[in-house]
């Protein structure tokens, strides 16, 4: 009776369909490596001897990830950046520190408020915008920034299955084809800009909770408030429907695009033969006079701070 693990035939603790298999728990670990390992090795997302910087942001697929690393022969190094979302953001640093301080990993934390004088909160208002436009911008600049100062090969996200295929849907849908050809992985390092890769993109959220949940990584369960009706959520309802429908679908859907389909887009309308100087300011890489990064921050720090 009861389901049996695929690997031992003692009892299971998660199945999963669209694998066809239950695992019990050490299996599912198991398996969990073998997915981080097979997306690594498929795309050389990290060579031996790399110095590897994980960004962190106290959720479930990122502290995974940042412990699938270390058990793979992976040390990795944390970097959190405070997005200064009130008690969202502190607790979520709460979580980061805990899971760091417990292993005795390395965690760089950079503040958003501290240290450039702006929250993602006063960057929203000032834009008029949602949020999420200046939260993607100021983390991209950050993940730089930090990987460059400290010597870092690269840097490795915790976006998974479900992510990267509510991600393609929405490209998809609007046939847009430069995002098409960026949507990867592993993108590689530029004068610059260090390599940016994602291991858990073989790996669906439920098995990113359920691997905390076994391992007793006690993560950020809440999602961002400021995140409340993003579209990419209703992408992924629309894929999770399908899933129940067809298990297996949203990985078909994910992995046929980066085999069949990414390879012929080419490299979009890429910045080949634009001119990307240092930003006046930061020091980043920009085509334009000042960088984004430094623009959005002279928007958003509240004009009453002087
Ligand atoms: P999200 O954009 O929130 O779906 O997050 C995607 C990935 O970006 C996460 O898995 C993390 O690797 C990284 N990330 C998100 N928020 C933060 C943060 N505040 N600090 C550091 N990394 C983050
Ligand atoms: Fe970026 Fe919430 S995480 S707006
Ligand atoms: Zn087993
Ligand atoms: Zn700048």
């Amino acid at each position: 009776m009861g389901m049996k693990c695929r690997v031992c035939r003692e009892p299971a603790v998660i199945d999963l369909k669209r694998h066809n298999a239950n695992f019990c728990h050490p299996h599912f670990v198991a398996h969990c490596e073998e997915q981080v390992r097979r997306a690594i090795r498929h795309f050389a997302m990290i060579r031996p001897g790399e110095k590897v910087l994980v960004a962190v942001s106290g959720g479930k697929d990122s502290l995974a990830l940042w412990d699938l690393l270390t058990r793979l022969g992976y040390p990795a190094d944390g970097l959190y950046i405070g997005l200064g979302i009130d008690d969202y953001s502190d607790e979520s640093l709460d979580h980061v520190r805990r899971f760091a301080g417990a292993r005795g990993l390395t965690l760089h934390v950079v503040d958003l408020a501290t240290d450039h004088g702006f929250t993602i909160p006063d960057a929203a208002a000032a834009t008029r915008r949602a949020p999420c436009g200046a939260c993607g911008l100021s983390k991209r600049h950050i993940f730089n920034q930090v990987a460059l100062d400290g010597g870092y090969d690269v840097v490795c996200t915790g976006h998974n299955l479900d992510d990267e295929a509510a991600v393609l849907l929405g490209n998809v849908l609007h046939w847009d084809l430069d995002y098409l050809a960026r949507q990867h992985p592993a993108l590689p390092a530029a004068p610059g800009f260090a390599r940016k890769v994602k291991p858990l993109y073989r790996l669906g959220e439920r098995e990113m909770a359920a691997y905390c949940v076994l391992e007793r990584i006690d993560y950020q369960v809440e999602e961002c408030p400021m995140a409340a009706g993003n579209r990419h959520i209703g992408y992924k309802e629309t894929l999770n429907d399908l899933e129940a429908r067809s298990p297996g679908s949203k990985a078909a859907f994910l992995f046929g695009f980066l085999e069949k389909a990414h390879p012929v887009l080419g490299r979009g309308e890429t910045d080949d033969g634009v001119v990307l100087h240092p930003c006046p300011s930061c020091g980043a890489p920009t085509p334009g006079e000042v960088c984004a990064f430094c623009r959005l921050r002279a928007r958003a720090i509240p004009v009453t701070a002087s």
